[in-house]
This record gives C-alpha cells, sequence and structure tokens, in this order.
C-alpha cells in the first residue's frame, strides 16, 4: 500500500436544497463565490496539498462541473481571436488544473455512499475527502496540514472545529481528549453524526476535509443507514476507530459554508476584501452602507 496520500475524493451528488431556488438547474459546487465555482476552490487546495489525481462523485443534473474543468474550444477560440489573453489564460487555467475522474452516484443513498463509489479509482491506497460546500481560507492548505499529521501519526485524520450551542446538531461530533503533547489534535474514541445538543460527546464537530485510510471502504460496505436514513460517512469512520487510530484536528485557517445562503454571503464580503483588483472599491462601498 502506497503511503502517500495522491487521490482526493469530492462527494458533489448533493441536491443543494439550502441554496433554493438557485440550485433548481445549476449544481450547488457551481455556485460562484466571488468569480470562482465553489468546487474550484476546493480542487485548488487539493491540488495545492499535492494531490495527484481528483475523483468527484456527481449525480444527475451535475454535468456543468464536468464542462467545467474541460476545455471549452469555442470559448477558447473567442477569446483567442479577440486577444483576450489574460481571460483565456484563465480559461485555459481551469482545464489544465488536474486530473479529474467522474463517478455517477446512481441513488442518493447518503455520504458515505458517496465516497465508496470512489473504491475502485482509488485502490488500497489513503485518499482525502473534501465537502465542497466547506471553503477553507487557509495558509497552508487545510488539506495540507492535514496530510502533515496523517504522515507524523499514520492515523486517519479529521478536520474539525469548536461549535457551541444547538448549531453541533447539524454535524459529525467527535468523542474522546485533547492531545496532551499538540492542543490541535484531538484523540478521538467515538464519534455520532447530527446528534442533539444534549447529546453530543463534545464540542468538537467535523468538517469536510478528511484523510482516511482505505479500510474505510469495506467497512462503508458494511455500513447501514444511520442519521436521516442515509449511509453516513461518520458511521463508517467509527467502525474504523475500533481497528486503527483516528485523530481530530484543529485546522489553522477560517472555514465557511458556501452551501448555505449566510455562509456564502460571509464568505463572499471576506474573499472580495482580501482580492486585489476588488478589495479597496469594496471596502469603499460597504463603509459608505447606512448600516
Ligand atoms: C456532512 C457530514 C458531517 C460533517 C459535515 C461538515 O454533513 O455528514 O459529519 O460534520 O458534513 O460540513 P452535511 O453537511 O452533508 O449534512
Amino acid at each position: 500500500m502506497s503511503k502517500q496520500v495522491r487521490k482526493a475524493v469530492f462527494p458533489a451528488g448533493g441536491l443543494g436544497t439550502r441554496f433554493l431556488p438557485a440550485t433548481k438547474v445549476i449544481p450547488k459546487e457551481m455556485l460562484a463565490l466571488v468569480d470562482k465555482p465553489i468546487i474550484q476552490y476546493g480542487v485548488e487546495e487539493a491540488i495545492a496539498s499535492g494531490i495527484e489525481h481528483i475523483i468527484i462523485i456527481t449525480g444527475r443534473g451535475k454535468a456543468a462541473m464536468e464542462d467545467h474543468f474541460d476545455h471549452s474550444f469555442e470559448l477558447d477560440a473567442t477569446l483567442e481571436r479577440r486577444g483576450k489573453h489574460e481571460l483565456l489564460a484563465v480559461s485555459r487555467g481551469v482545464s489544465a488544473l488536474a486530473r479529474i475522474s467522474y463517478v455517477r452516484q446512481k441513488e442518493p443513498l447518503g455520504l458515505g455512499h458517496a465516497v465508496l463509489c470512489a473504491k475502485d479509482l482509488v485502490g488500497d491506497e489513503p485518499f482525502a475527502v473534501i465537502l465542497p460546500d466547506d471553503v477553507i481560507d487557509a495558509d497552508p492548505p487545510c488539506l495540507r496540514q492535514m496530510i502533515g499529521v496523517f504522515d507524523e501519526k499514520g492515523g486517519s485524520v479529521l478536520a474539525t472545529q469548536t461549535v457551541e450551542g444547538p448549531a453541533i446538531s447539524a454535524y459529525g461530533v467527535l468523542a474522546g481528549s485533547q492531545d496532551p503533547h499538540n492542543p490541535r489534535i484531538y484523540n478521538c474514541t467515538g464519534m455520532v453524526e447530527k446528534p442533539k445538543l444534549e447529546d453530543a460527546p463534545s464540542k468538537q464537530a467535523i468538517i469536510g476535509r478528511y484523510v482516511l485510510t482505505p479500510r474505510v471502504f469495506e467497512l462503508l460496505e458494511e455500513t447501514t443507514p444511520g442519521a436521516g436514513g442515509e449511509i453516513q460517512l461518520t458511521d463508517g469512520i467509527k467502525a474504523l476507530l475500533k481497528e486503527e487510530r483516528v485523530y481530530g484536528y484543529t485546522f489553522e485557517g477560517k472555514r465557511f459554508d458556501a452551501g448555505d445562503k449566510f455562509g456564502m454571503l460571509q464568505a463572499t464580503v471576506e474573499f472580495a476584501l482580501k482580492r486585489e483588483d476588488l478589495g479597496a472599491k469594496f471596502r469603499a462601498y460597504l463603509k459608505g452602507l447606512p448600516l
């Protein structure tokens, strides 16, 4: 088994109901954050973290993602003819980003099932999972930080952040304790998907970045539907925990839930303010608003 994390799985088959009506026709992964579809942020993070092969799990109505990462012959030819070289470089850059494979998830049976769809393409090696809704602004990239922890510890690593109050029920939540030597590492002893506040074993919520060992595929094959009647990735990792070590990792950086309207607004403001071409103008605009 290769020990290097070379492949990243992007579950992108979900319906995006939290963002209706925008996602009635457009896949939620294609919603623009400033000027880039949210999935492209995840793909760029994966590449910047050393990933060589991206596996996107798609579903019905998601073809726009494949077109986005492909060559656009007509667009490129038109830009070239018009002498729009900078835009041509942007368009070509997207299609040259990565080696990408697509697998269709034929039925929406849950996140665990979506990840399982990548089993044959991943094979017997550790791999990453990136949930494209979770856009993470971090330097070094969140996944790179996690691969560093995986290389050091040799066990699966889940990104976490502290979530206070009832909002915890929207997440997978870890049980365990903080590592005495490294406060960013959480030694997992259990986990539960979307617990009620009173049942949450801690405030350590799982965020959409994982580095997993391939044993999880076999365990997911045996996982029965859990929270929401779906095959949950959290339940597969909980089974993995009986055989191998699993760590939570409080990443350095800021996470935005761009699959949610409010989260997308927050991300839009913060990413726009950081942009060289837009930041100053946008800041002046915001300052002038009668808030
Ligand atoms: C999924 C996972 C959950 C995790 C969350 C992070 O839930 O099942 O464990 O905490 O992503 O964004 P979803 O948001 O798909 O309901």
